[in-house]
């Protein structure tokens, strides 16, 4: 059984409660390996998950109400209790219910893995350039509500744990395989994020191209779209067509547009 260490907030200056206290540098999160999911029903669905969970922070009214999920984690846990008014107060801005809890982003999917794991036809999913992070939430969240088995997320794109990409994607991040590549910049040796894969977009997009069956649909970012040597990468450019006064959807609605067609074409549910 696990060893839960509850204690109540006194004070702000525990170690345990830095990264609540940098909510609203997301970056250095990413740059520690963690990131901080929001809300019941998120911080929930993560004490669910396979993820390892750092620390959880609720009002104390709500305890008895989460016990039996963190008593049913496998690593020893800090529950920190604190009612929401000294939460707003830690974090600097204020919040809805008061739960947070902090996880460890896990360790990259590797696209071989995936290729040889996933059953066939594969229906992956890749983001080039992606850089709101509530447009990625929402991306994930479709992208397993269509049965996508992976998300490759190209080395321009935002990472999908940001904190408002795992809000967005309410928690539906802590149920897909990600490949998350390194960024530009971050390829040295020494700089790699252990969670991050040193392939770019368009070399995964050259491997992937040898699958036949297989198929990935890369979507592009906000402003220009997909980028042309990812779209060089590519088999096709499909769009969805619409009448001349709109000139696009946002990326989170046209990937449920493109992953509803390509799962019902697969008839995954
Ligand atoms: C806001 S759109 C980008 C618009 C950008 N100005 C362009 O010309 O591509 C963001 C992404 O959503 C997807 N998207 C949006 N509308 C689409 C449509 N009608 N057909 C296909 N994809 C679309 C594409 O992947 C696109 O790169």
């Amino acid at each position: 059984m696990t060893d839960l260490r509850i204690q109540k907030i006194v004070s702000f200056d525990l170690p345990g409660l830095q990264p609540y206290a940098t909510m609203r540098r997301p970056l250095e999160h990413e740059g520690q390996g963690i990131f901080v999911a929001e809300g019941t029903k998120v911080v929930r669905r993560l004490l669910e998950s396979r993820f390892t969970v750092v620390s959880v922070v609720l009002p104390e009214k709500w305890l008895e109400d989460f016990r039996p999920l963190l008593e049913a984690r496998p690593e020893n846990l800090n529950v920190y209790l604190a009612d929401k008014k000294l939460l707003e107060q830690l974090i600097g801005f204020s919040m809805y219910q008061g739960v947070l809890a902090v996880g460890k982003i896990p360790a990259p999917d590797a696209l071989d893995g995936v290729l040889q794991n996933s059953p066939k036809p594969l229906l992956l999913a890749a983001v080039d350039g992606l850089t709101s992070a509530e447009n990625l939430g929402a991306l994930v969240r479709n992208c397993v509500a269509f049965g996508v088995q992976a998300l490759i997320v190209g080395e321009t794109s935002s990472s999908p744990f940001l904190r408002r990409a795992v809000r967005n994607s309410m928690g539906a991040i802590f149920q897909l395989p990600v490949i998350e590549l390194a960024k530009l910049g971050q390829r040295h040796q020494f700089t790699t994020k252990p969670h991050t894969t040193k392939l770019t977009l368009v070399e995964c997009l050259k491997e992937l191209r040898g699958h036949r069956g297989d198929c990935c649909i890369v979507f592009g970012s906000e402003g220009q779209g997909i980028s042309p040597e990812v779209l060089a990468a590519c088999d096709e450019a499909v769009a969805i067509p619409m009448p001349p006064a709109v000139d696009s959807l946002n990326v989170g609605a046209a990937a449920a547009v493109f992953l509803y067609e390509a799962s019902r074409q697969r008839r995954t549910f």
